[in-house]
Order: C-alpha cells, then structure tokens, then sequence
C-alpha cells in the first residue's frame, strides 16, 4: 500500500509581524535542515508571504497562505486573488474553522476556493472538522462528511490535495482529541475520498490539528490513517516547532 508523505504545517494565523517574519522562518529553516523525509510548510499573514518567501526561496520549506478568495481578479476590497498567492506560495489553507466562524465561510464557498486555488497551481489544505455541539449530538461523521464532498466535488483529483482534519473544540484549547478518536474519524475520511476518488485516496495526505505540540504529536502520528499536523500556537514558537517535526519525524519511524 503507498504510504502518503509526512507533512507538517504551521498556521502562524494573526501573529508574527512581517518584520519579524523573515528571521523568524530562517531559525526554523536553519533549525530544520537536517530533517528530510518531511514536507514542512509555514502559513504567515499575507503582508509577511513576500519576506518569507524571499528567506525560503530554494530551501525545502514550503510557503503557504491562510486564505484566498474564489475570484482571479476584480472589485474585491481587502481581498487577495488566488494567482496573487501563487506568485509566492505552493500551499493554501482554506476552509479553517475560523474561518467558517468568524468570516462566515459556507462549504460552498470553500468548495469554489479550492477549485480556484488548484486551477492556479496552488495545493490546498482543506480544513473540516465539527463543533462540540455536533459531536455532542452524534453528528460528527455526518459533518465531516459533507464538508469534505462538498469542498472536493468539482476537484478532478486528489493529487497536490491535502485534507486536516480539525475538531473545531480541539483547536487553541489545549485539549487535543486522543489519537484513537482522531484515527478513527481519519479512516472515516479516508474511505469517503476512497469512494469517490479511488485507491489514489490512500496516497492523499490526511493531517490531523488541535492543540498538537512537540510532546503529543508523535501519538498522532503513530497512527495509521494520520500523516502529519496541522499546526496552530505551537508553531509560533521556533524552538518548539523544530522539536515539534523532529518528533513527527522520529514517531513516523
Ligand atoms: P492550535 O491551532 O494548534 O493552536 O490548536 C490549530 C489550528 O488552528 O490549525
């Protein structure tokens, strides 16, 4: 069976000023050179992607951004293109939960960024995941599931896709799912992407995200359906990050 790659990634969300960011990208860059056999990505703020990209040009971290809009161009205020994000990025985050919460962004809407995003080159990294309300309810899968289908069905194929998983309670409290709940809801996924898309779903990169750090993550990778994190505070600290995808790295053994 083709084992996916190990990816991890740092949503640096609304932090690091872009006069920081290009020193901070190049201690995690020095920190991580010696770690092969991962796809490591950073996502800063939009105004830091032009510093960044400049540090990272030719090294083996990838840049990502936090959002995109569905349009190429036009009368869009306070909005960035997806070709825009292409000229410095591979990568994509679409669809966070913050997003959807506070920015009121529909499946649909994520469905026609995802569409855009990969029209320009751009690799995505969808976010799905429930609230504690649905789980509470026994809605969980019944969620997922429709964010996931809907955010990929005009998406000819799984390739350069990558999908987190996110449990909306996991994320910034501290209180991470167990590796076992989040195995489960990712072989969950996985075969839904196997449904619809073939055997090419068992290469698709499935990232779990929610208070994982440097100590819980190798539980989480352990797992067989879990091949990488999703990033969110612990990535803001350089050391930690580093430790971070060392340890995913050893626990992928
Ligand atoms: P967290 O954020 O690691 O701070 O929980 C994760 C995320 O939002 O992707």
């Amino acid at each position: 069976m083709p084992v996916p790659d190990l990816v991890i990634a740092a949503n640096w969300k609304m932090n690091i000023l872009p006069s920081e960011a290009g020193d901070f990208a190049e201690r995690i860059l020095n920190g991580l050179q010696v770690v092969h056999g991962v796809t490591k990505i950073v996502c800063p703020a939009s105004l830091a992607l032009p510093t960044v990209a400049e540090r990272l040009k030719g090294s083996e971290v990838y840049l990502g951004a936090q959002n995109v809009h569905h349009e190429s161009k036009g009368a869009y205020t306070g909005e960035v293109s997806p070709s825009m994000v292409r000229e410095m990025c591979e990568y994509v985050i679409l669809g966070h939960s913050e997003r959807r919460q506070q920015f009121g962004e529909t499946d649909e809407m994520v469905a026609k960024k995802i569409t855009a995003a990969i029209r320009v080159g751009l690799k995505p990294i969808l976010c799905i995941g429930e609230t504690l309300s649905e789980r509470e309810a026994g809605d969980a899968t019944v969620v997922v599931q429709r964010q996931v289908r809907t955010a990929l069905r005009e998406v000819p194929s799984l390739n350069d896709v990558v999908v987190a998983y996110e449990p909306v309670w996991a994320i910034g409290t501290g209180v991470p799912s167990s590796p076992a709940d989040a195995q489960q809801m990712m072989e969950f996924i996985r075969g839904l992407m196997q449904e619809d898309f073939g055997r090419s779903a068992l290469d698709l990169p499935l990232l779990y995200g929610g208070s994982v750090d440097a100590n819980n993550v190798a539980g989480f990778i352990a797992q067989p359906d879990i091949n990488g994190a999703l990033v969110g505070s612990a990535g803001l600290d350089a050391e930690r990050f580093i430790d971070l995808v060392k340890n995913a790295y050893a626990a992928s053994g």
